[in-house]
């Protein structure tokens, strides 16, 4: 049986982490590309993965490049890359910077992977997958991005660390952009099935949303020299298992809504089922009012960064 082919764009912290998730799982052959001025190094990283496969016992092809010939035809593309904020950049830096990155990488894609579903992970990520998505012109349901996954397993973290119980026993829901106004959602948080308002008091509640909302700066203010990449890069490798194979999960991520939740045609969390056509179906809840009034905020907030990217690429 041919194995799925597996593209990581961007060898730093976060791609490497989700080629060794990936690797681990045994999801597929995995090439990692980074931009030539790295040299040796996915080529270093992707051999230091291989030769760990007889002691973990995984089998994979895994290549380090910096040519895109070697990503052609391959079934999921992750983009990681980009630069993380440096001391005296502002947002709009990042912003350009990283637009500029994805958009070069996409055309890349494009050219070499026309039927690939593409995993942007790149920051700031709401923005990031839209322009990926205008760039290769794929069909929106196979363009999408990591963040509910992510900001999901930080909330369950969390709880289970509150209530002394296994992480397993913890699913949760969220919705809305990658950032301060994500909403995670109590109505759709569960313990073993028993509501999670019948076991935590709602003030403790809001203080561990509030972490969750935190959860990225919370990283960033321990490492001092980056973000996150662990539980990024197996967040990421969760989506890739889906795509790969077609498991139907039923995952938050950033997918393209228009008429759903009434957003108008940009990116931005919500539940989906995701298998091997992409986002095969985005699932629409009924929100409280207070719910509602925080999507929509944070729905406003991606819209307001997707504007700020489009008036920045015309100068
Ligand atoms: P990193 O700096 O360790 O790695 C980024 C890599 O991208 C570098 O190796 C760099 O050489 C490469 N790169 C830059 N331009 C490129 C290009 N044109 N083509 C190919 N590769 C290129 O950064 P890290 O920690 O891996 O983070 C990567 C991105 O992911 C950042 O934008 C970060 O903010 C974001 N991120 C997003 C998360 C999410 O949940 N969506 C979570 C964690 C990080
Ligand atoms: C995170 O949430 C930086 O987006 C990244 O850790």
């Amino acid at each position: 049986m041919r194995r799925a082919k597996i593209t990581i764009i961007g060898a730093g912290n976060v791609g490497a982490t989700t080629a060794h998730w990936c690797a681990a799982a045994e999801l597929g052959d995995i090439v990692l590309l980074d931009i030539p001025q790295t040299e040796g190094m996915p080529a270093g990283k992707a051999l230091d993965l291989m030769e760990a496969s007889p002691i973990m016992g995984f089998d994979a092809n895994i290549v380090g490049t910096t040519n895109y010939d070697d990503t052609e035809g391959s079934d999921v593309v992750v983009i990681t890359a980009g630069i993380p904020r440096k001391p005296g950049m502002s947002r709009d830096d990042l912003l350009n910077t990283n637009a500029n990155i994805v958009g070069s990488v996409a055309e890349q894609i494009k050219r070499t992977s026309p039927d690939a579903c593409v995993i942007v992970v790149s920051n700031p990520l709401d923005a990031m997958v839209q322009r990926a998505q205008q760039v290769t012109n794929f069909p929106p349901h196979r363009v999408m991005g990591q963040a509910g996954v992510l900001d999901t397993a930080r909330y369950r973290t969390f709880l289970a660390m509150e209530l002394g119980v296994s992480v397993e026993d913890v699913s949760a829901m969220l919705l809305g952009g990658h950032g301060d106004t994500m909403v995670p959602l109590p109505s759709c948080t569960a313990v073993g099935g028993i509501p999670v308002t019948q076991l935590i008091a709602p003030e403790r509640l809001e203080e561990i949303i509030q972490r969750t909302r935190d959860g990225g700066a919370e990283i960033v203010g321990l490492l001092k020299t980056g973000s996150a990449y662990y539980a990024p890069g197996a967040a990421t490798a969760q989506m890739v298992e889906a795509i790969v194979r077609d498991k139907k999960r039923l995952i938050p991520v950033a997918a393209y809504c228009d008429k759903e939740y009434g957003v108008g045609g940009y990116y931005v969390g919500v539940p989906v089922i995701l298998g091997s056509k992409g986002v095969e179906r985005i699932i629409e809840l009924e929100l409280s009012d207070s719910e509602r009034a925080a999507f929509n905020q944070s729905v406003e907030a991606v819209k307001k960064l997707v504007s700020r990217m489009a008036e920045l690429a015309a100068g």
